[in-house]
């Protein structure tokens, strides 16, 4: 029995090896080219194989990208005075009608790029592309520029329609292909450069926004609604209320920020809705902090119409929260169990509500009926629901 558990897990490793393999260094080139290094990049199914001559400081270079259609092309491209898409000095494949793929540069200088033919920054000789069983590898002879060896590097895939490369998709995997590349000691950083940062960001500025604005300020809305009802909880709930409140709205302009950087950072990415929304947000929410310094007497005659404001301005910041935080999950693009995890706060904090409200309703109701049975309808601060619910407020404030 161990021995065939041995046999299992010695065919089982193998087999992991030579797809590890496979995939990278021992990959056989259509020519029997051998190439010294061969890294697989964290995302897209691409790898890059190499020989670095140091006498004459050239890259000798095929890029390798997987699972292409004929309708489909791939760039490469080394970003020599920046990081990211712009600047890019690109190594471009685009398939010609007859199935075969051409090989051209394209040096990219702008987000609206049709990655039309241009001269790079840099030499490179020999430039040629092959397609082979659904992948599409791209040679060339890289003279590196600037007597460095380690670059900021970019790969990409998109469309190609009547003949042209149209724009990628904008999905995480086409948004995460940028690291750094090092000829000379072969490493290749997931995500260096820009991205790895720019995606730690992103993820703080998710998590910030959602515990902020998605689900701490609805809970404090809870707690208004639905803790007031109790005479035990006066005046406990109003400062539960606004300590919960005060303390997402800390947090949320805090997210807020980090947001507006992320935008200014990300030129040429442009996320209006999201970014409106979130603007939308940061100014009522602050409404919501003045109106609480600005809020009359609980006895004035404006006060209904001060809670009536405070209370539709706060369901409008919630259903605003709640919908960015599901544009920002769009954008963002994580794991599903991400957007699953929020939507399960949300129906939680729902489900919540529903039972508090029905039965606030049933102590509203109960009560009505016997404040009418005492004759002192009308009195009670707590004697009704709704918006003049508010005026329990009226204790506390
Ligand atoms: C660079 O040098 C290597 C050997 O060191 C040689 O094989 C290669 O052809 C040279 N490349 C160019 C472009 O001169
Ligand atoms: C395929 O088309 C390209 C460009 O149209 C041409 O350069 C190439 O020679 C053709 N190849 C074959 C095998 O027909």
């Amino acid at each position: 029995m161990g021995k065939l558990l041995n046999l299992v897990s010695l065919i089982l490793i193998s087999n992991l090896i030579t797809s590890f393999a496979q995939d990278c260094t021992s990959y056989t080139f259509t020519n029997n080219a051998i190439y010294a290094t061969c890294v697989s990049l964290p995302v897209q199914n691409s790898h890059l194989h190499w020989n670095y001559h140091p006498t004459n400081r050239t890259v000798d270079l095929a890029y390798r990208h997987t699972g292409v259609s004929t309708s489909q092309w791939v760039a490469w491209a080394l970003n020599v005075d920046g990081a990211g898409m712009v600047g890019a000095q690109a190594l471009v494949a685009s398939p010609n009608s007859n199935g075969t793929v051409q090989a051209y540069t394209s040096s990219v200088a702008d987000y609206g790029t049709s990655l039309q033919q241009s001269a790079l920054s840099f030499d490179v000789l020999g430039l040629r592309a092959e397609r082979v069983n659904g992948d599409v590898v791209v040679y060339g002879t890289l003279v590196l520029p600037g007597g460095r060896t380690s670059f900021n590097h970019v790969w990409q895939m998109g469309p190609v329609s009547n003949g042209a490369p149209g724009a990628h998709n904008m999905g995480s995997e086409n948004r995460n292909s940028v690291g750094t590349v090092d000829f000379v000691t072969g490493q290749a950083g997931a995500g260096g450069g820009v991205g790895g940062s720019l995606l730690h960001r992103r993820n703080t500025h998710g998590v910030l926004n959602a515990v902020s604005w998605g689900v701490l300020m609805p809970m404090g809305a809870m707690i208004a609604r639905y803790l007031k009802v109790f005479k035990v909880a006066h005046p406990a709930w109003f400062y539960i209320h606004v300590v919960c409140q005060v303390t997402a709205y800390g947090v949320g302009v805090a997210g807020w920020a980090t947001g507006l950087k992320l935008g200014s950072d990300s030129v040429g990415i442009k996320y209006t809705t999201h970014r409106n929304i979130g603007i939308a947000l940061f100014t009522l929410g602050t409404l919501q902090v003045f109106a609480l310094l600005l809020r009359p007497k609980p006895d004035h005659k404006y006060r209904i119409y001060w809670n009536m404001y405070h209370i539709s301005v706060g369901y409008t910041v919630i259903s605003l929260s709640i919908a960015n935080v599901y544009k920002g999950l769009d954008i963002l693009d994580p794991e599903k169990k991400w957007k699953h995890a929020y939507t399960g706060v949300i129906i939680t904090l729902g489900v919540i509500a529903a039972i508090l409200e029905a039965f606030t309703w049933f102590i509203v109701l109960k009560r009505k009926k016997v404040e009418k049975e005492q004759g002192l309808v009308g009195t009670s601060a707590y004697g009704s629901n709704g918006y003049g619910h508010h005026n329990g407020h009226s204790q506390a404030a």
